[in-house]
């Protein structure tokens, strides 16, 4: 079994289309610090460490506890390339005056980084959940059908109403059903609310819901893209079996790893794309259950910036704006040059861990095309 820190193989697939720029040298640099890592933790492997595995990343924090961030699976490269995304796609909106949102819990083995699998809680069979788009003034009916083990509900942030009776806990092979008014426009976080709420994120149990404004609509946009930032603590390589939630490891706040949509630099693979010129739009959620996302595009400046999803005004010329877990918000790049702009989280321990994506403007030179 060999083993691959996700930084290195960010650099790989990064490298080609980035020469010359700055983030080659970011690249260079992480590539570097994770060969350092990989000969340190060789001759030091963390303790429990299954064998044949080395350790890459911090092998041991200060808590003991044991990290398996950054393995892959020895074929990782073909694997994330043949791998289909998560789609970032905004989906169309839903029309009508209410809209019916059905959901289905299920206990699932996903992968989180390439051939790293994951005994997972998933809405919809994946996580995140699927992003849904309305608009101001909908009514929204949320039906949550519990095809787990344990109980589980659904938390919608959009929601204002009594959360002791629409998000109560919702036995196995039952449903709830409660509707709310999307009159907040914004982009917000769903998840389970079932304690302890930490496990439950944790596990996959969250997504985006976008709300459109319809009193003062948005400058318009030619590309709109939804991003879930998540981190995830396994309590094993989940190489040859799946991991599954480490509990020590989520109180410490030691993910091993960190991702866009729920899986490891999958957009590295396979780059969102624009064309010179176009306004992209990216409604963000950091869905934690812990860590806060700083956005960041590298390359170019926020053009507009509605901190903390308060679509009533926005900010402008601005280079990186956290996120908070369990909060949202939204950004419009345009870019004139084309090249491959990174977005990310500025919080580089992140970016190691593996939330980092490519906006391929246009068709720059040297790039494989998808
Ligand atoms: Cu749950
Ligand atoms: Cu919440």
């Amino acid at each position: 079994m060999k083993t691959m820190a996700l930084a290195v193989l960010v650099a790989l697939l990064s490298l080609a289309a980035l020469v010359g720029t700055t983030t080659a040298v970011v690249s260079a640099d992480v590539a570097r610090q994770a060969k350092d890592d990989a000969e340190a933790a060789t001759q030091n492997p963390g303790q429990d460490a299954p064998a044949g595995h080395v350790h890459t990343g911090a092998s041991a924090g200060g808590a003991g506890l044991v990290s398996y961030a950054g393995q892959t699976a020895e074929n990782a490269e073909d694997l994330v390339a043949k791998r289909q995304p998560f789609p970032a796609e905004m989906p169309p909106i839903a029309r009508g005056e209410v809209v019916d949102v059905a959901l289905t819990l299920k206990d699932v083995v996903i992968e989180v980084a390439p051939g790293v699998k994951y005994s997972a809680w998933g809405f919809e069979g994946g996580a995140p959940g699927p992003p849904i788009h309305v608009r101001e003034g909908q009514e929204i009916r949320i039906t949550l059908t519990n095809g787990g083990s344990i109980p589980h509900s659904i938390d919608f942030h959009a929601a204002r109403i009594a959360p002791d009776q629409a998000f109560k806990d919702v036995n196995p092979g039952e449903s709830i059903t409660y509707t709310f008014q999307a009159d907040d426009p914004g982009v917000f976080m769903y998840h389970c609310g079932t304690k302890p709420v930490l496990a439950h994120i944790a596990n996959g149990m969250y997504g985006a819901i976008v709300v459109e404004p319809a009193d003062k609509p948005l400058p318009a946009a030619d590309r709109e893209y939804v991003l879930v930032s998540s981190e995830w603590y396994l309590n094993g390589p989940g190489l040859d079996q799946p991991a599954a939630y480490d509990a020590a490891k989520a109180h410490a706040i030691q993910p091993d790893w960190v991702t866009w949509n729920g899986y490891a630099a999958q957009y590295v693979a396979h780059p969102l794309a624009a064309d010179p010129g176009e306004t992209v739009r990216f409604w963000v959620v950091a869905a934690g259950p812990s860590l806060d996302t700083d956005f960041h595009v590298v390359g170019t400046v926020l053009d507009r910036a509605w901190v903390n999803g308060d679509m009533t005004q926005y900010q402008t010329g601005v280079q990186t704006v956290g996120v908070p877990a369990g909060g949202g918000a939204v950004f419009d790049v345009e870019i004139d040059e084309e090249g491959m702009y990174p977005f990310l989280s500025h919080s580089f321990a992140s970016v190691d861990m593996g939330q980092v994506g490519l906006l391929k403007v246009g068709n720059p030179k040297g790039t494989a095309s998808h």
